[in-house]
């Protein structure tokens, strides 16, 4: 019998899991420029804080989470998102005490059961930033320009960022009346799934991807943004102005609330038409009132979070992955005591911090070399009795097929050396 993984995920393989390291590394750089700390939240968590977290009648929750009983009968929900998880952390941590602004960036799996397709996975792994502790504008501003620079300085150009704001709660009851009104003579023409956001949460009919939904919309929706307070307007406007300030470029988009409903005030995507229909490589916004219902103080807080399965297609499209360059020791032993010394010498090598690979296979001679080129190996060192006797090795350059004979106590320094200077 064989097993296949399940539909909707997927394997990083040895010869490609470079790009996600690759990716990582960057995603690690910059939240250290940046000064966001590391935050991993378990891989599960009670249902209700999702459901609490993300609402009830959002596409994560009604229709995508892997919910399932454990053997004490909890519900529990292996995380679709992290910003709950995170929040919820912040509270049972009392991270608050910590710092009067927390910044916390994480990489991690999640778990939708969406349709599989194009950049759209069941298991999938998100990088993200949160910063919680701050209402003010900057912070989107830094959310949102973070965001873009990662982008660019991956290579990615032709990057769209939307923004919208769709103000605080308060306004928005009066909003989303308006909004239902608006669209209750044409109720009928709506899809059967928004026909149920519209007694449900009317806000949700944005989410549709339906096009007949989406120009019925056009049609008969007010823009939230003629809706929201003047604080919130306000708010909106300095965050556009730091947005122009920092040199990034934007498009208002009116229908952007975000298919969750925590967001208030600014909400934003970054889109790449190297993607197909799946093009958002990262969205997030501002959630000033997430950390009060999920039961902390009440405290301001913004975040993103970015696709890295969708990063990857973008940057495979755009040929921005780069060819990773090792400096791989491998080396070749001949016979029985040269076997015993070159398992010791790549102990010693890795002691200096030499990458090395030594065959564990007692393969040939020259199935040893080939291996070492299969490896792209940069240096092959030949141990062979005969050398081993007269205190030498033989090494040999791979890229330029050169080789010499070298004594013993030379050879680190010399790989040393030559690995330094590339
Ligand atoms: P989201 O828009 O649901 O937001 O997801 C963020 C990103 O994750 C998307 O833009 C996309 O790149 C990627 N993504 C989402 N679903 C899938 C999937 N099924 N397969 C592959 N990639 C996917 C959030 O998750 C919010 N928590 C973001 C946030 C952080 N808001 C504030 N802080």
């Amino acid at each position: 019998m064989k097993y296949s993984r399940v539909k909707g995920t997927r394997d990083i393989l040895p010869h490609e899991s470079y790009k996600w390291l690759y990716i990582g590394d960057k995603i690690r750089e910059f939240a250290l420029l940046n000064n966001f700390s590391y935050i991993k939240t378990p891989a599960f968590e009670v249902t209700e804080l999702f459901v609490r977290g993300i609402g009830n009648e959002t596409d994560i929750v009604s229709k995508e989470m892997y919910t399932f009983l454990d053997k004490s009968k909890t519900s529990i929900t292996l995380k679709p998102e992290m910003t709950a998880p995170v929040i919820r952390a912040y509270i049972q941590n009392n991270l608050e005490q910590m710092s009067a602004v927390m910044r916390v960036y994480y990489i991690d799996a999640l778990f939708r059961q969406e349709k599989p397709q194009k950049g759209r996975l069941r298991q999938f792994h998100q990088y993200g930033f949160e910063i919680i502790g701050t209402p003010y504008p900057e912070a989107d501003a830094e959310i949102i320009v973070l965001s873009y620079t990662i982008l660019k300085s991956l290579g990615l150009d032709d990057l769209s960022v939307k923004i919208n704001s769709i103000g605080n709660r308060r306004t928005r009851k009066a909003y989303l009346e308006l909004l239902r009104e608006n669209i209750a003579p044409c109720k009928n023409d709506l899809c059967p799934t928004c026909q149920t956001r519209f007694s449900r949460n009317v806000l949700r009919i944005f989410d549709c991807k339906n096009q007949k939904c989406q120009e019925l919309l056009d049609e008969h929706a007010p823009r939230i943004i003629d809706h929201i307070s003047d604080e919130d307007k306000e708010h909106f406007s300095l965050v556009l102005k730091l947005l122009d300030i920092a040199g990034v470029s934007y498009q208002i988009d009116h229908k952007l609330v975000r298919g969750l409903d925590y967001y208030t005030r600014t909400t934003f995507e970054i889109t790449s038409p190297l993607l197909g229909s799946q093009d958002a490589l990262c969205g997030g916004g501002r959630y000033d009132y997430l950390v009060e219902d999920l039961g902390g103080k009440p405290t301001p807080a913004v975040g993103v979070a970015g696709g890295i399965e969708r990063l990857l297609i973008a940057l495979e499209e755009a040929g921005k992955i780069p060819v990773t360059d090792s400096n791989l020791v491998y080396i070749v032993s001949i016979g029985e005591k040269a076997r015993e010394y070159g398992f010791r010498l790549s102990w010693e090598l890795r002691d200096q911090n030499i990458p090395c690979e030594f065959d564990t296979l007692r393969r040939s001679p020259k199935a040893q070399m080939r291996d070492a080129g299969r490896k792209k190996a940069k240096y092959v060192v030949i141990v062979g009795e005969d050398e081993l006797k007269r205190n030498k090795v033989i090494l040999r350059d791979m890229s330029k097929s050169y080789q010499e004979e070298i004594g013993l106590n030379l050879l680190i320094p010399t790989l040393k050396q030559k690995i330094s200077s590339v």
